[in-house]
């Protein structure tokens, strides 16, 4: 029997355990968390955090897997591109191309040297570095860590209404404490709406699998509060964002395997985000890809690692949406520090949610009794609905209605 680490034992990586062990293979799961939900449905659970690399190879050289893999979570993609090359075991990313593909920095100075459209942008290492770099924009910029995710201290900085260095200082103190390096990015801000384009390789040719239209928070704060499929951006802006899809995902060298591309459409054309060497979270390729394009992205990702065939045949044309559940609030400052944590004392409207026209999921996060904080991160979502449709305005109307039959309060 084959076997195989898959490094991440989270929700997020359940539709890979359980595609794993549908194929046969013998399922270690790795994780530091010892109560992840995806532990019993693995075969052996090793107690293990997923970026502490040496600690996997250490584990890697014991139990002898034929196959080491993530699915969705970013610093993991690093362990598995290390441990493989410490193995000499099959590479489908470099670990200097896992590199750029989970470091801001790295990302950036990578993609301007492939002539891939970035924003202007800096990296700052000190809060006078950073007022600084600050000082180049005028008006306004986007701060963000240079390594981490779901949005966890990215917020734009508005230094016309405010142009103090104290107010510089807040945010990069607040920024900097969401940075593993301590790197601060400074970029400028792209204005325009944002989509995320699933690819896949194969054997170093890339496909387009879909693009979605992504819903993020109003400023000054980018939580993603939805998606669509697919995108109803003109075909002629498509046309240039799969253009600067596929240029990023060659300028970090996939063989094979997953991409998830974040791209803004501007004024001056498609421009990157961030890419990452992974399948897309927030159930874009668990859920809304199969439902919109019957591709099976999680058994394409395991064949890749596995050698299997790929099948990345599109077998429907539909769309599909989800959308999240969260804590209203009034409109604040970035550097607000006075953000309120709230209870949930009631949730209603589940099963009627769950029971209108093209819903497949409703699913909470929390309960009656737990805390609920302002939307600051994409772990501050308490829910989601995810619907269906003939095409994607149908699957998004559907979605918002589901949503609003859920009926959540809080003291
Ligand atoms: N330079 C930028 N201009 C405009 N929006 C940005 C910029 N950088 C990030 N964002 C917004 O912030 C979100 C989160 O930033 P991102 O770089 O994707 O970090 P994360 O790894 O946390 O997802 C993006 O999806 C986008 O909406
Ligand atoms: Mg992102």
């Amino acid at each position: 029997m084959k076997t195989i680490f898959i490094l991440g034992a989270s929700a997020l990586q359940i539709p890979m355990i359980r595609a794993a062990k549908e194929r046969g293979l013998y399922v270690y799961v790795l994780d530091y968390d010892s109560s992840a939900v995806g532990i019993p449905l693995a075969d052996e659970f090793l107690c293990i955090s997923t970026i502490d690399a040496r600690a996997v190879l250490e584990a890697a050289r014991k139990y002898k897997p034929d196959y080491v893999m993530t699915s969705t979570s970013d610093m993991p993609v690093r362990t598995v591109a290390w441990v493989s090359e410490q193995l000499g075991m099959r590479c489908d990313i470099g670990y200097e191309d896992a590199l750029c593909a989970t470091d801001k920095n790295q990302m950036r100075r990578r993609m301007r040297e492939c002539g891939v459209p970035i924003p202007k942008f800096y990296a700052a290492y000190s809060a006078e570095d950073f007022i600084g770099k600050s000082r180049i924009f005028k008006d306004r910029f986007v701060a963000k860590p240079a390594d981490n995710a779901a949005s966890r201290g990215v917020v734009l900085t508005d230094t016309r209404r405010n142009p103090s260095v104290d107010y510089l200082r807040r945010i990069y103190d607040y920024v900097h404490g969401f940075s593993r390096s301590g790197v601060v990015m400074v970029e400028e801000y792209m204005d325009g709406p944002e989509v995320s384009v699933e690819t896949f390789t194969v054997n170093g040719e890339t496909h387009i699998i879909t693009i979605t239209d992504k819903m993020v928070t109003e400023l000054p704060y980018f939580v993603e509060t939805g998606h669509t499929q697919g995108s109803r951006l003109p075909e002629i802006e498509q046309a240039d964002i799969r253009r600067v899809a596929l240029k990023a995902v060659s300028a970090i060298n996939v063989i094979n395997g997953p991409c998830h591309v974040e791209i803004k459409a501007t004024a001056k054309g498609a421009k990157l985000v961030e890419i990452a060497a992974r399948m897309g979270g927030d159930h874009i390729t668990s859920d809304l890809v199969p439902l919109s394009t019957g591709v099976d992205m999680t058994a394409c990702s395991l064949a890749a690692v596995t050698g299997d065939p790929i099948d990345l045949t599109h077998t429907c044309d539909r769309g599909s949406a989800i959308r999240f559940l969260y804590m209203n609030e009034p409109a604040r400052d970035a550097d607000a520090s006075d953000d309120e944590v709230r209870i949930i004392t009631s949730i209603e409207g589940v099963d009627e949610a769950a029971g209108m026209p093209g819903v497949t999921g409703v699913e909470l996060y929390r309960s009656v009794g737990d805390e609920a904080r302002p939307l600051r991160s994409s772990n501050d979502r308490i829910g989601h609905v995810i619907a269906t449709g003939a095409d994607a305005d149908e699957a998004a109307a559907r979605a918002d209605a589901a949503l609003a039959a859920v009926r959540v309060t809080y003291r």
